[in-house]
């Protein structure tokens, strides 16, 4: 039956781009159902849900009793205001079992063709090393952990971060590299928002031979600075008039032509211009890097270092820079420290920049960027080694020569006098003919308005591929001939010119080692294990939602059917990808009561910006433009002001008050003060401090009232799905952080995916794109991110949770998620007061525990708390956020009785030891928190000269024990020494390796 019921929706499923055409195939679905439920009795089924949510059913019976709750109903009822409360079912589909979601999946996966794509344009095909694929993409080892803030358990992710950055400087020639930014678009935007930040010039300038995504990315960001772009033929651009911040360039260019910039680049400097350049990792393993030219800032994109096309993401961008500029740099940095003991340890460097502490005085709003996609293209350098890179790069750049012999001899004309693995071809049949024998071979080309063509060619690229596009291209020659004949393969060479790259890359130790399957397997492992992740334990970061990541969902990702779908092929080719955007665009709208989605913003914060912009056009449409003041409480997080300043909108704090709620009377006294000039409240619901506010409907209303929009912070979905709607109680638009609430996992630091969501006076406004038609109409404020949907090869995993759970199963969900968190902070009451409840003495999904008191009884601090579970086999809670001194718990829904009960023993027997401080039994300085995290070689070295045994420093509480000890790597990490001595790349080079 249950399998007649999947096969009935997927033969309801047409290609379908339309919401209509998904609620016109829900009338066979309710047929089904009806059918369904008499047959349940008789084939019990098991249900997704019961893997998802953790505590079992007589564990909720027992945590509601402790509570004093009869059901969930009754605890959430009580916990939610009851006038945004969503009493209806979520009108989502019944839930699927797992088995059934991958037939359905794939089914839907392969509705997208796939066609060889010689598209180029910053997306190529390449191969995807099997070892990294398997031990690091569908790992959850590597998957689920979160950004390495606590760096003792994350030595492992921070060195292959490293392993990141030292390979990016290399190549491009830099002093610094950061850890990754969201795509090649945004980090131009970024890198040109930094020259803008450096010499305060208001005036950009952009080559004319850049990607079109790269353009429209930056003139999105440029309008909103208020900075002017001009974009021009480069060696006509005039600095002289000293007013331009910074010029972009594309080295080899979108065409594909590799140019000298010296000259534009000196004539940039005399005028205090800085320079840009876009850069290609792979052509500069051959290709004199940008730092010979004089660039000051190289960007661009890892993805073909072994990284799927995934139809635009997820996709590491990188940005690189010289040492001085390297503290406005955007974005996360991993340095290299010492640990107590003094050896060398990894870690985030130069925090203190980001947004989350300078909040609209940060370098930028980056805060999830693309952690694991920079890993796997880190390991894939280590893999290849340098050698195995020029080989790659160098059978890359044959085949383009050999190509573009066989055009020319065969009558068509090649425009590039110098490239690398792209040309421009001005054809000898008619464009439209060339086009339609490429169709025939299901090859896709880029296609110019002037009548030419672009093919780029990448590492998947054989011979025989050649051949067919000659023959594709009206060209009659043979490889073979083409390679007898002599001088083949030198028109337009590289390897001879003066662009051939002559300075050795890569020769760290580390790409020079792990060359053979066994010794990268082993190599990957070691790091994995240094790391805490979900497969070890519970994460209770609050406000980062650290729930299950499913296999099922995440299975998907890997489908060659989503993974090699260049983003600009046609959408006649992406039927599969469209009809997953529209159904998980119905949920979703479902779930939060908003009316459209766009899903190109590929991060919260990028979320936070699109819907800011969507705000401010909304107004300017309506004659409005004077509205900038974005009202934001002191409680929000960082990325919500750096937002806000960035999408040009002057920020007006509104105070919280001890009770940790918004000040209604300095709210309403702060919209009266700016009622003209209001452009919106950025709010967080439930509050990052933990509360579901009663007033939150009032405060919407309040801004309406004004003339102004509410922004929701939808970091916080997780409390309300199924039980209460943002688009319903007045919320105009919010982002959701997919890589929160709808399981995508946080892969060390991203990837994620930051949809917005919004009522439908704001969607006319959403993100377009320059290349690929996504239906929006001219009042669209511009471009986010560099693909048209973003980090689409994600979208699977929401998609499968929502389609897994069913409108039931998530608002179990999230009830369980508030029983969670309701349990523990019961729990925890004698030991650690909880900062703020609501008006019922509840809090939301996650609390904070205040621990602010234990400085003044025994000089000890919440770090030293975070540290000491550790020795529990634990990461700490969000550490000083939103109130510092504190720690926040999210456990989410995942978690079971037994994993609550053990996080919650290992922070009572921590106050245990804190206790004897106070009580002067132990020494304030040397004690097992402030000596906290042991590492396996303190404990069994032969010097022991602490106060308390070794046994407690280890094993301090009865489950942990041999079998299941986690060792932190490294002990406690001296964060100030690595920001005063900064090095962020691998340590020292061995000499032996240099090439
Ligand atoms: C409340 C809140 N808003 C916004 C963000 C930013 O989201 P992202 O990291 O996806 O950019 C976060 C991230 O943790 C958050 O907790």
């Amino acid at each position: 039956m249950f399998r007649v019921c999947g096969v009935l929706r997927s033969a309801g499923t047409t290609p379908m781009t339309t919401l209509g055409g998904i609620l016109g195939s829900k009338g066979g679905l309710c047929v089904a159902r009806t059918a369904s439920s008499a047959a349940s009795k008789m084939f019990p089924k098991e249900e997704f849900q019961s893997r998802h949510i953790g505590p079992r059913d007589f564990e909720q019976r027992e945590m509601l009793d402790f509570l004093g709750y009869k059901s969930l109903d009754e605890l959430t009822d009580k916990a939610v205001p009851a006038n945004i409360q969503y009493k209806k079912k979520l009108d989502i589909s019944e839930p699927l079992s797992e088995y059934d979601l991958i037939t359905r999946i794939r089914e839907v996966s392969e509705k997208n063709e796939i066609w060889r794509s010689y598209i180029g344009m910053g997306y190529y095909n390449c191969c995807v090393p099997h070892p990294i694929m398997r031990n690091i993409f569908e790992n959850p080892g590597w998957t689920t952990q979160y950004t390495p803030y606590q760096p003792e358990i994350a030595q492992g992710r921070l060195e292959s971060l490293l392993n990141f950055q030292t390979m990016v400087s290399d190549l491009t020639g830099m002093e610094v590299a950061n850890a990754s930014l969201l795509d090649e678009g945004t980090a131009a935007a970024e890198a040109l928002s930094l020259c803008f930040r450096q010499n305060k010039r208001r005036r950009l300038v952009l080559s004319d031979q850049l990607h079109p995504q790269t353009v429209s990315v930056v003139q999105t960001r440029a309008d909103s600075l208020g900075l002017a772009v001009d974009v021009v033929d480069i060696n006509e651009a005039d600095f002289s008039n000293r007013d331009v911040a910074g010029v972009l360039i594309q080295y080899p260019d979108t065409n594909g032509s590799v140019h000298d910039f010296t000259a534009v680049v000196d004539q940039a400097h005399e005028n205090g211009t800085l320079v840009v350049m876009a850069t290609d990792l792979m052509a500069l393993t051959l290709l004199r890097p940008p730092s010979d030219m004089g660039a000051d800032i190289a960007v661009g994109s890892a993805q073909r270092l072994g990284v799927p096309l995934g139809y635009g993401g997820p996709h590491a961008g990188f940005f690189a820079c010289r040492q001085s500029l390297v503290r406005l740099m955007p974005g996360r940095m991993i340095g290299v420290t010492r640990d107590a003991s003094g050896g060398d340890a990894y870690r985030l460097a130069l925090q203190t920049r980001e947004q989350h502490i300078r909040r609209d005085k940060a370098t930028s709003n980056i805060c999830t960027a693309q952690a694991l996609l920079a890993n796997m293209a880190a390991m894939y350098a280590v893999y290849h080694g340098p050698q195995g890179l020029r080989d790659i790069a160098l059978k890359i750049h044959n085949m383009t020569l050999v190509l573009a012999d066989g055009l020319h001899a065969g009558g068509s004309e090649v425009l590039n006098p110098l490239f690398f693995d792209t040309i421009k071809v001005r054809p000898k049949l008619s464009q439209a003919d060339v086009v339609s024998r490429a169709a025939e071979k299901r090859i896709n080309l880029r296609v110019f308005e002037d009548g030419c063509l672009g093919v780029s060619l990448d590492e998947t690229v054989k011979l025989t591929d050649v051949q067919d596009l000659l023959a594709v291209f009206g060209s009659e020659e043979t490889v073979d001939s083409l390679l007898s004949q002599p001088g083949a393969g030198t028109a337009g060479s590289i390897k001879e010119s003066a662009f051939r790259r002559t300075s050795p890359y890569l020769t760290h130790a580390v790409f020079n080692s792990h060359h053979s399957e066994a010794r990268l397997v082993r190599y990957m492992k070691t790091l994995e294990n240094k790391d805490v992740s979900l497969v070890h334990s519970m994460i209770p970061l609050g406000s980062c939602t650290m729930k299950l990541n499913g296999t099922t969902e995440m299975m998907p990702c890997s489908f060659r059917h989503f993974t090699e779908i260049h983003p600009f092929a046609p959408q006649s080719q992406t039927r599969g990808y469209q009809q997953m955007f529209a159904e998980l665009e119905h949920d979703l709208c479902a779930v939060t009561g908003y009316d459209r989605i766009s899903f190109q913003p590929n991060s919260g914060a990028q979320g936070e910006y699109a819907g800011l912009r969507a705000i401010q056009s909304y107004h300017e449409n309506r004659g409005e433009q004077n509205r900038n003041i974005c009202l934001i409480p002191v409680s929000a997080h960082g990325t919500n002001p750096a937002s806000a300043q960035m999408a040009g909108m002057q920020v007006e704090p509104i105070n919280v008050s001890k009770d940790g709620l918004i000040d209604m009377a300095h709210l309403k006294a702060k919209v009266d003060e700016f009622k003209k000039d209001l452009s919106c409240l950025m709010i967080t619901y439930p509050s990052t401090n933990g509360v579901f506010e009663e007033t939150v409907a009032d405060v919407c209303h309040l801004v309406h009232e004004h003339g102004g929009q509410v922004y929701l912070d939808g970091a916080n979905m997780n409390a309300q799905v199924g039980l209460c709607r943002p688009g319903d109680y007045g919320s105009d638009v919010s982002h959701l952080n997919l890589h929160k609430t709808f399981c995508i996992p946080h892969g060390g630091g991203g990837p994620g995916m930051g949809p917005i969501g919004v009522k439908a006076h704001l969607a006319p406004f959403l993100p377009g794109h320059p290349v690929v038609n996504m239906g929006g109409d001219e009042r669209s404020f511009g471009v986010v991110s560099a693909a048209p949907y973003g980090s689409s090869a994600i979208l699977p995993i929401s998609w499968a949770y929502i389609k897994m759970m069913g409108p039931q199963g998530l608002r179990k969900a999230t009830q369980v998620a508030i029983l969670n968190a309701n349990y523990m902070s019961k729990k925890l009451e004698g030991h650690y007061p909880t900062l703020f409840r609501g008006s019922t003495g509840l809090c939301a999904h996650e609390f904070i525990i205040d621990v602010r008191e234990l400085k003044k009884t025994a000089k000890i601090e919440a770090v030293d708390i975070a540290k000491r579970l550790m020795d529990y086999g634990f990461h700490a809670p969000t550490m000083s956020w939103p109130v510092a001194g504190t720690l926040m718990i999210e456990p989410t829904e995942s978690e079971d009785k037994l994993e609550l009960d053990r996080f919650c023993e290992a922070l009572i027997s921590i106050r245990q030891e804190i206790r004897e401080i106070e009580e002067g039994r132990m020494d304030t300085r040397v004690n097992p928190l402030k000596m906290a995290p042991h590492t396996q070689q303190q404990v069994i070295s032969s010097e022991w000269d602490r106060p308390y045994p070794r046994e407690q420093a280890a094993f301090p509480a009865p489950f942990v024990r041999a079998e299941n000890k986690i060792w932190p790597s490294v002990g406690r990490i001296d964060d100030l020494y690595g920001d005063k001595h900064l090095v962020c790349t691998c340590p020292p080079i061995l000499p032996e390796f240099n090439a």
